[in-house]
């Protein structure tokens, strides 16, 4: 372990000397001052007075060494379409998508919200945003229109990108009456909306506002928009979190430390190399899709494949079938989808050449032991756990294969990464935990390049969210339970908020709860999150009824039920429906009012909450347990 001890100690010990020598891993137009401005803490300014461009890294640099190397291999099982672009392509089409945005008034500084499914417009709107120095914010498709709307209102974007439908499952999902209610109902509705027509959606959205791409693509076919050469510390993008409010958290994002900390994780993280083939089967609404399926790869010059479908169709052998024809030497993509991939026929697995792929990634949720010795030994090739956040951009623990392999613990992600002072904290005191002793896992000053700068437009939240919830130590939080070993190794032991993580999804629960609350019968509701064997966790609503006589007979009770999980559908978005609702006339609370969280969830997981001296009314709990073990025995349990 000498070897990573040395090199972690460096990173947090001399981070000028270490991150100026991973800086040369970009192009700087102009040369940084200093490699970290600390003038300010929390705040890190990494790379300051460099000048930059996250487009020119990802695209432009390569045309000289590499122009007809492919740089995006784009696949949808939805459409059955494949589209391959080289890096000479992408440049091409990047300029486009920089010249239509331009001429519909973009500029450095403007926010552009991407609301688009997985096509490779997605990739040419964030890069051209990054080329022209506007700020993207790519908003998950799977989000409702109000969703959508109120990360309209917090980024007042200039432009929104968007198409006429997503496809999933082989369903075709029309985007427009979503994007028409999201611009109606936002106070800061940008003038236009950029369509992509896939011509999927068998009504065309017709607004005043709507201005198609294809025309004005032909129109730009030949333009060349010169990089903007942006201050190291300027944003890159905005990228919404869940939290413990209902409100989502805009996570804001440099270019220059970004830029470096990408290009250093690939090589030390992922071994990748210029001229691999990585596969990350994530959504470009999500973090791991913004840092894996698109930057990093291109900043490596490496080719990226992007897809859309889901892992079992046509049928569960589809991913190994990518593997053997594009010959894939990394993949990543989240524990849940080899869970659902373990419940298919193995011999899908074998019948591919799997003989190019060297690693598999898998972060986002716990990895269990059984799924990641059941994927290993079936594809007879190592498994890297890696745990982090929308928050840090990159890995915080995984097993640093291009540092210096180190063995695998199972159940664990592995150690710190270079430039991450982790430090695992008591709850109570703040002091640093034993190993072998459960504490909160916390980063210590400065955050390393890559991470979060801020929450977009609220500096205060951002520091009392993030640094001032340990107790006594200007620490940042990362809201995870950990414990870690003598050797260094973490283990991940679930959040400390009320963040919960549907198949990979991060989910706030209040934010669900809202979405109920939406519902007229709904007098209150807590919403909890459970084991699930597939998706990790699944939600739970338990709601409390205006009138109880609502839900009296048991069809009524379903039928109401159904309605309000709906409800969340439309609010927030279908990844957010609760799996259950059930129905109390009570929630158990403490006597100043508090929902009692931790004991709801402990009971819908069948386990006792222990002593709670400060409940309102111990009943609450038994009508908990009844609801439970009523639904338990419904569903033949
Ligand atoms: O609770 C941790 C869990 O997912 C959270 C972050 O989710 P998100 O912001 O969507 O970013 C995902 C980036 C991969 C964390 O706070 N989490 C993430 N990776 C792991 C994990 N839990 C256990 N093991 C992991 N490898």
């Amino acid at each position: 372990m000498r070897r990573y001890r040395d090199f972690h100690r460096e990173s947090i010990e001399q981070p000028d000397a270490f991150w100026r020598r991973e800086a040369a891993r970009v192009h700087w137009e102009t040369p940084f001052d200093a490699v970290l401005d600390r003038s300010n803490p929390p705040f890190a300014r990494w790379f300051t007075g460099g000048r930059t461009n996250l487009c020119f890294n990802a695209v432009d640099r390569h045309l000289a060494s590499r122009a007809q190397q492919n740089a995006l291999v784009y696949v949808s099982t939805e459409t059955g379409i494949e589209r391959r672009y080289t890096y000479a392509d992408l440049h091409a089409e990047v300029n486009r998508m920089a010249a239509v945005m331009r001429s519909l008034g973009v500029k450095r500084g403007d926010r552009v919200l991407i609301y688009l499914p997985m096509i490779p417009e997605a990739v040419f709107a964030m890069l051209a945003c990054a080329r022209l120095g506007a700020i993207h914010s790519v908003v998950f498709g799977g989000f409702a229109a109000p969703s959508l709307a109120a990360r309209i209102d917090d980024a007042k974007p200039m432009l929104l990108v968007s198409a006429d439908a997503g496809a999933r499952g082989g369903k075709v999902i029309d985007y427009a009456p979503l994007v028409d209610e999201a611009m109606s109902r936002a106070a800061h509705a940008p003038p236009h909306v950029l369509l992509i027509d896939r011509q999927l959606a068998p009504e065309r959205l017709d607004a005043p506002y709507l201005v198609h791409y294809e025309p004005l693509r032909e129109q730009f076919y030949d333009a060349r928009i010169p990089c903007e050469w942006l201050e190291s510390n300027e944003p890159s993008y905005i990228l919404y979190t869940s939290g413990t409010t209902g409100k989502p958290k805009g996570v804001q994002r440099d270019v220059g430390g970004y830029a470096v900390a990408l290009a250093a994780s690939i090589d030390y993280i992922f071994e990748g190399r210029p001229g691999d083939t990585m596969f990350t089967a994530s959504d470009i609404g999500w973090v791991v899709g913004h840092s894996y399926i698109i930057y990093a790869p291109l900043l490596a010059g490496m080719t990226t494949v992007m897809y859309e479908g889901t892992p079992i169709r046509p049928d569960g052998g589809i991913w190994w079938r990518l593997v053997e024809q594009h010959k894939i030497n990394l993949m990543f993509t989240a524990p849940t989808a080899i869970r659902v991939l373990k419940k298919q026929d193995p011999a899908l697995l074998h019948a591919a050449d799997l003989s190019s792929l060297r690693t598999l990634f898998l972060a986002g949720e716990p990895l269990d032991e059984p799924t990641a010795t059941w994927i290993s030994d079936a594809l007879g090739k190592p498994v890297v756990d890696n745990y982090w956040q929308t928050e840090t951009g990159w890995p915080m623990l995984a097993n640093q294969g291009g540092v210096e392999a180190l063995p695998q613990k199972l159940g664990s992600p592995g150690v710190p990464c270079y430039g991450y002072d982790l430090v695992l904290r008591d709850e109570h005191t703040g002091e640093p935990c034993a190993s072998g002793q459960k504490g909160v896992i916390t980063l210590g000053y400065p955050l390393p390049p890559g991470c979060m700068q801020t929450v977009w437009g609220d500096d205060a939240r951002f520091v009392r969210t993030y640094w001032e919830s340990v107790p006594g130590q200007q620490v940042y939080s990362t809201f995870d339970w950990g414990m870690q070993d003598e050797n260094g190794y973490v283990t991940i032991l679930g959040r400390t908020d009320d963040v919960i993580n549907v198949a990979g999804h991060r989910l706030g629960t209040r934010e669900i709860e809202e979405a109920i609350s939406s519902h007229a019968a709904v007098a209150e509701v807590a919403v909890v999150g459970v084991n699930d064997a597939v998706k990790g966790q699944a939600a739970l609503a338990f709601v409390v009824l205006r009138d109880a006589a609502a839900a009296a007979d048991p069809k009524a009770a379903d039928k109401l039920a159904t309605a309000i999980a709906t409800t969340v559908d439309r609010q927030l978005g279908a990844i957010g429906r609760p799996a259950r609702v059930h129905f109390v006339s009570m929630l158990p609370k403490t006597r100043s009012g508090k929902l009692l969280r931790r004991a709801i969830a402990a009971l819908a997981e069948g386990r006792e909450p222990g002593d709670l001296p400060t409940i309102e009314d111990a009943s609450a709990l038994q009508q908990i347990r009844e609801a439970v073990n009523a639904a338990g025995e419904r569903q033949g349990r």
